[in-house]
């Protein structure tokens, strides 16, 4: 019986096989149930219990031995090169999918990246603020429509605990902390009240720019918000400033660019006036200066703040502001040249 075990052992020590079709043919001859292992079993029981012990070793042993001898051939023919089983294993490997930037921050890193080129550096503040940084340092009057439920998220009343409605409560934030020259952006997500349809929605995207110092003037806003409009759109923009009023700032204004997407010449996105507006901005009131620890009768400075949506839509001509925050992979994948 122990030379029946040698001499098969042997034989399993010379398999040779050359494909994955012919290793399965010898599991099937050696390992399956009426293999040629497992009929040593059969035979085992006829071996006197004295040299039991011996031979049962010797087939659990062999069991192994042609067990990993098959599973060898096995793997030398998976890593072999060339067509195993109809794999063409030299093939080039398929496309990983990659993801794609989101436009909205695509948008918000370029307005950041243009801001920086004139020294302003990033600032970040909490989307739950209280009423302080949000309202009353800038000097939003007690009854003001803004503080009102119907536009505003409070988390709790009295002490108010809301969420910011724009982020210009970054800018009393920086002031308070920080004598000037101060020169920050601050871009970030506010919220508002409102229901949410193709043009409003209840979350959306701002930058905020600050630049507070001696001397600084309606001029030195002018040239950077040209600066801003032709880095953003193309070198031609023309820029145009209509009177406006924010409590945070005085005097005030917002800013229209030419319409990037007729150039000027009148179309349905500018409502044939040649004209959109942008963002809004001004020279900031010295009573917010005054109010966040910075002496207005020294320093002055200008703010500005504008809509990551508005600039994307008009960048991509998206119609529906809430394309934006369903994650339909359909309207991402069109940003795929941009990222
Ligand atoms: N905070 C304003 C808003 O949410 C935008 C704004 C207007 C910011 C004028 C400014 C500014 O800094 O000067 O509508």
């Amino acid at each position: 019986m122990l030379n029946k075990i040698k001499s098969l052992r042997e034989e399993v020590a010379a398999l040779t096989a050359a494909n994955a079709e012919e290793v399965e043919q010898l599991r099937i001859k050696y390992l399956s149930k009426k293999g040629a292992v497992s009929l040593l079993m059969n035979d085992f029981r006829n071996v006197p219990a004295e040299g039991k012990r011996a031979v049962g070793q010797a087939i659990n042993e062999l069991k192994n031995f042609a067990t990993d001898r098959i599973n060898e051939l096995r793997e030398a023919l998976e890593t072999a090169d060339g067509d195993v089983d109809g794999l063409d294993l030299t093939r080039t490997a398929s496309d990983l999918r990659l993801g794609t930037r989101h436009p909205l921050s695509l948008v918000r890193e370029e307005i950041v990246s243009i801001f920086s080129r004139l020294g302003f550096t990033v600032a970040e503040g909490p989307e739950i603020e209280d009423d302080w940084h949000v309202f009353s340092s800038l000097n939003f009057a007690e009854d003001h429509p803004a503080r009102d439920m119907q536009d505003t998220f409070f988390i709790q009343r009295s002490p108010d605990v809301l969420l910011r409605t724009h982020t210009s409560s970054v800018q009393s934030r920086v002031m308070e902390r920080t004598q000037p020259p101060i020169r920050i952006v601050c871009p970030g997500r506010v919220y508002r009240n409102e229901a949410i349809s193709a043009r409003a929605h209840c979350f959306f995207h701002q930058v905020e720019a600050l630049y507070v110092d001696k001397d600084v003037s309606f001029a030195d806003l002018k040239q950077t918000l040209l600066y801003f409009a032709r880095e953003m759109f193309d070198s031609n923009t023309k820029i145009r400033l209509r009177p406006s009023y924010f409590p945070f700032t005085e005097p005030s204004a917002e800013m229209d660019i030419s319409c990037n997407i007729c150039g000027g010449k009148g179309c349905s996105f500018c409502k044939h006036t040649g004209w959109v507006e942008i963002l809004g901005c001004g020279m900031v009131d010295p009573n917010v200066l005054d109010a966040c620890g910075i002496d207005s009768k020294v320093y002055s400075g200008f703010a500005l703040g504008m809509g990551v949506e508005r600039i994307t839509n008009l960048k991509y001509q998206v119609k529906d502001l809430r394309m934006f925050s369903e994650n339909d992979v359909r309207f991402l994948d069109e940003f795929t040249s941009a990222r």
